[in-house]
């Protein structure tokens, strides 16, 4: 990645990155279905994002783009599908977007007058939004490396919560972080979040038509865990159904207003991993949750 030379102290390390900055890749990465604690995700998490950060931003920056707000491989915006409300409304709003990575969202959003907080696990995401916004000469991004499970915020300290794939599907107890989400939001507080859509759990993550076939159960929850070969978690995703994540909103004191399937739109023919024209066509890639809080 080619960056300019900053005196910024955080900026720096991303042309002569430090060990911690950028772990080492771990041995082998024999991927398999078994149990995975909330320590053990978190850690694989922030180890991996850590590692592969660059590649990330390398490969998906163009689609991201530096300050647009999108849900989803499928390119719904925000401009245009206003889950979080009527984007005349954030000016002034407190907004805190979860595992926000270079906090493209929450630039979009501050463009809009809001006072987003980026959450991400992993310092190197979060070096790539002191980037982008060094490079823009724009003001930064408040950003803050937390593990989105333990909110290192007050009670209702915000108006708005969001996450576009961010933290939802990599943290093994998520009833745990809606109450989080809950607890950090003033009342009446909107909280969206877009994650893989549960259906594609059933299916191989492949873009092409080995990817319509179904060979897992859609009700086996054991997360996907990659590990090296001490046997030691280097990424790890869950899975809920649709009903899990209803009753887990519900259950931390949200009211869901919309769940919204986002379809693939004519014309758009970029792939992002396994999400592809031709399984978008056929069924959901993303699933977003939009709701309040009581
Ligand atoms: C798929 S990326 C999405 C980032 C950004 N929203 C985007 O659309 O590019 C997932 C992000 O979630 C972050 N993440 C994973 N687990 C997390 C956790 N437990 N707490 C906070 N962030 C987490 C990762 O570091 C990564 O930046």
């Amino acid at each position: 990645m080619t960056l300019a030379t900053t005196p910024d102290p955080v900026l720096r390390d991303l042309d002569e990155p430090r060990e911690s900055d950028v772990p080492d890749d771990p041995d082998g990465d024999d991927a398999v279905r078994r149990p995975a604690e909330a320590t053990e995700s978190s850690r694989a998490s922030r180890h991996w994002w850590d590692r592969n950060a660059d590649e990330y931003q390398d490969e998906h920056g163009a689609f991201l783009g530096d300050d647009r707000f999108t849900w989803c491989p499928e390119g719904l915006d925000e401009a245009d599908a206003r889950l979080l409300g009527d984007p005349a409304g954030l000016r002034g709003l407190a907004v805190l977007e979860l595992g926000a990575g270079a906090a493209q969202c929450s630039r979009w959003l501050a463009a809009r007058g809001a006072r987003p907080v980026a959450l991400d696990i992993s310092f190197r995401q979060l070096q790539h939004s002191r980037r982008i916004d060094l490079q823009r000469d724009t003001p930064p991004v408040t950003v803050v490396q937390a593990d989105a499970a333990v909110l290192p915020f007050a009670d209702g300290s915000f108006d708005l919560a969001c996450s576009a794939y961010g933290a939802v599907p990599f943290s093994a107890d998520t009833a745990a972080m809606m109450r989080e989400v809950h607890r950090v939001l003033r009342p009446g507080g909107r909280w969206v979040f877009s994650v893989t859509h549960p259906i594609r759990w059933a299916f191989p993550d492949e873009p092409g038509v080995e990817g319509l076939t179904a060979t897992s159960s859609y009700f086996d929850r054991t997360p996907y865990v990659e590990q090296d070969e001490q046997g030691r978690a280097t990424y790890v995703e869950h899975h809920r159904t649709l009903g899990d994540r209803v009753r887990e909103l519900v259950g931390a004191g949200f009211r869901l207003l919309d769940l919204v399937e986002p379809e693939w739109p004519d014309g758009h023919d970029q792939e992002w991993g396994g999400w592809s024209p031709l399984r978008g066509r056929l069924i959901p890639g993303t699933a977003i949750f939009v709701s309040e809080r009581g």
